[in-house]
């Protein structure tokens, strides 16, 4: 899940590089560099490891010539972070010079034979290789047709550029498995793992299919199809704008995408609710509104945060479609026997597009026969290409590692599936009325929530000092802790478990203690009873409480230690509303932590790896 960017027009490359990688940075951090070439100087390769600004500080403004150039930020899968495995990586005469995103299977075999050839290898990685398979092609025949050979030989997942000190003037791309688009500017052309790093120069974009590959000079750009065959694809014209890309005045993009959520929300229901009709109108479903009719079965993939969204789905559509649903992590689904049909539809959730394990569902579960959705955030993404109709977000770029208006936008396109759905089944005008009205007040709701920023932050004070945190919820709120204590591992390196509150004396009631506090989402829903008796029985213990309650409800307030209130609303749209604060709970615990939150160490936005 490494970001790689490639320049080449009129301007020079080495600034424009640098900008895009910080773009990119998100997929990952533990190393940079940048490649440059001319037919004055050849090739200039810089390096650092650890971020962006580390390379940059490297450069130290110096001004590099050269108006191509390929660049690399790194997510470390095979070899540590260090400058020898740091990309671009180079053959044993340093004429080829490549970045890669993605993982080469058979490197070692193919690395084996190389070394018996003599070649010199001096990194740990995977990606070298193709250097030096392309060096040894490049012997016999052309750039573009060493390329080419590299590619049949290779096996796994790539997204390439590739430039050649012998050609100046040209880059190769390819991809396969690894996201790749292409922007066309003026005089100019800048290829990308990711849309955020080319909006800047141009919203024109082409996005490579897998098994493509491009032949890029500052004049042309030429798509070769799998076959070899030179093939017309048509651009995209984007509509994201590089502001919604940038922190707007907020400290950091998480901080940010936490307050756009009143925005993000309402983008995701706009023009698709009907409140008169208790309906929802989705473009994407248009055309397969009567195979839905017939689906008798729901299967959810996805990872991370979307998974938890899933979790919420399911209650929402067994709940009001009347569906039977099954939520399963993408990377199990795979390895299990699931029995699918023509009439099970699988969902595949994913801000990205591009997890490598949700694809892999889809693609298993396409196989054998089952219609497939997307919930998909990034538009053109390849999940979002892939599955036969689907429902964009709308949430606009998500930029901090950790998700956060991407859930909640997910999560609002559940609602609006759920309403799609149950129309079409048992569920009545009244319900939908009574669903979609509520809905369309949540943006508001929000609003209220983010209100009490300060006082969240004024708790979290209280509670940085403990290493564990227990998260409970039931019902529609059980994901909804899965969440919180997700948020707060990624952010604040706290350990917390997410437990669903009637699971707690099952076992982590023993870990309770003066030290080990809780988190307990109790709205004021049809599991409020219950959940009290779990309350008793933390108190009993000696744990400290904060509780996420609805308005008004003044019990809870003798009951715990703490307590955040959330406005009322539908039950089933209570998650929408009490993951807010664990969300900013998360944030200002890392911040007092002196932790950077939107690049938490060891992750990724994307994982575009197994
Ligand atoms: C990574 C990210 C998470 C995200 C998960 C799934 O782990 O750090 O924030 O929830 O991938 O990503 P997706 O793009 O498929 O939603």
């Amino acid at each position: 899940m490494c970001g790689i960017i490639g320049y080449i027009g009129k301007q020079k490359a080495a600034s424009i590089l640098i900008e895009g990688l910080k773009r990119l940075e998100y997929r990952g951090y533990d190393s940079a560099g940048l490649s440059v070439i001319s037919r004055e100087f050849g090739v200039e390769t810089i390096k650092a490891v650890g971020k962006v600004a580390n390379l940059e500080n490297k450069i130290n403004g110096r001004d590099i010539g050269g108006t191509a150039g390929i660049a690399h930020t790194r997510w470390a899968t095979h070899g540590k972070p260090c400058d020898q495995n740091s990309h671009p990586h180079t053959d044993c005469r340093k004429n080829i010079f490549l970045v890669h995103n993605g993982i080469i299977e058979n490197y070692q075999e193919l690395k084996d034979n190389l070394v018996k050839k003599g070649h010199k290898f001096s990194s740990e990685t995977d990606t070298e290789i193709i250097a030096h398979l392309i060096e040894e092609f490049n012997k016999k025949t052309d750039f573009k047709s060493s390329v080419l050979k590299t590619l049949k030989i290779i096996k796994g997942t790539y997204g390439l550029a590739i430039i050649n000190k012998k050609e100046p003037d040209k880059i190769i791309v390819a991809r396969l498995g690894s996201p790749l688009i292409l922007g066309i500017g003026r005089e100019e052309f800048i290829v990308a793992s990711d849309i955020a790093a080319i909006i800047r120069h141009t919203n024109k974009v082409i996005f490579l299919e897998d098994g493509e590959m491009a032949v890029i000079t500052p004049e042309n750009c030429e798509i070769f199809n799998a076959k070899n065959k030179s093939i017309n694809k048509g651009a995209t014209e984007l509509d994201w704008s590089l502001e919604k890309a940038e922190k707007q005045g907020f400290a950091h993009f998480m901080l940010k995408e936490i307050f756009e959520q009143p925005t993000s929300i309402s983008d995701a229901v706009r023009g698709r609710l009907v409140v008169k009709d208790g309906l929802a109108k989705l473009g994407g479903l248009k055309d397969m509104a009567e195979k839905l009719r017939n689906i008798k079965r729901i299967v959810i993939v996805s990872c991370g945060t979307s998974y938890h969204a899933g979790l919420v789905g399911e209650y929402m559509l067994e709940e009001y479609a009347g569906l039977p649903v099954e939520v399963e992590y993408a990377s199990e689904f795979r390895y299990r026997k699931i029995l699918l049909n023509k009439n099970t539809a699988i969902i595949a959730i994913s801000q990205s597009g591009e997890t490598a394990d949700t694809l892999a569902a889809i693609r298993e579960g396409k196989n054998k026969g089952a219609l497939t959705l997307g919930i998909v955030n990034t538009v053109g993404s390849t999940i979002a290409r892939e599955t036969d109709a689907g429902v964009y977000n709308h949430a606009g770029p998500e930029i901090g590692v950790a998700s956060t208006k991407a859930f909640t936008s997910q999560l609002a396109i559940f609602v609006l599936l759920t309403l799609f759905l149950g129309r079409q089944r048992d569920m009545s005008l009244i319900t939908g009325k009574r669903i979609a009205a509520e809905m369309n007040k949540i943006p508001r709701l929000i609003e209220k929530i983010l209100k009490q920023a300060k006082a969240i932050k004024k708790i979290t004070r209280k509670y940085t000092r403990y290493q564990n945190i227990l998260y409970l919820g039931r019902k529609y709120n059980f994901p909804i802790a899965l969440e919180g204590a997700l948020k707060i591992k990624e952010i604040s390196y706290i350990h917390a478990e997410g437990y669903p509150s009637g699971e707690m004396k099952h076992g982590p009631i023993a870990l309770i203690d003066g030290n080990f506090p809780s988190i307990i989402i109790v709205p004021s829903d049809s599991v409020y009873e219950k959940n009290l008796s779990g309350i008793q029985e933390l108190k009993a213990r000696g744990g400290k409480i904060i509780a996420i309650a609805t308005k008004g409800d003044k019990k809870i307030k003798k009951l715990t230690d703490e307590v955040i209130y959330i406005p009322k609303t539908l039950e089933m749209l209570t998650p929408l509303l009490s993951v807010v604060p664990l969300q900013l709970l998360a944030y200002y615990m890392g911040i007092q932590r002196g932790l950077d939150v939107d690049k938490p160490r060891n992750l990724a936005k994307s994982v575009t790896v197994e």
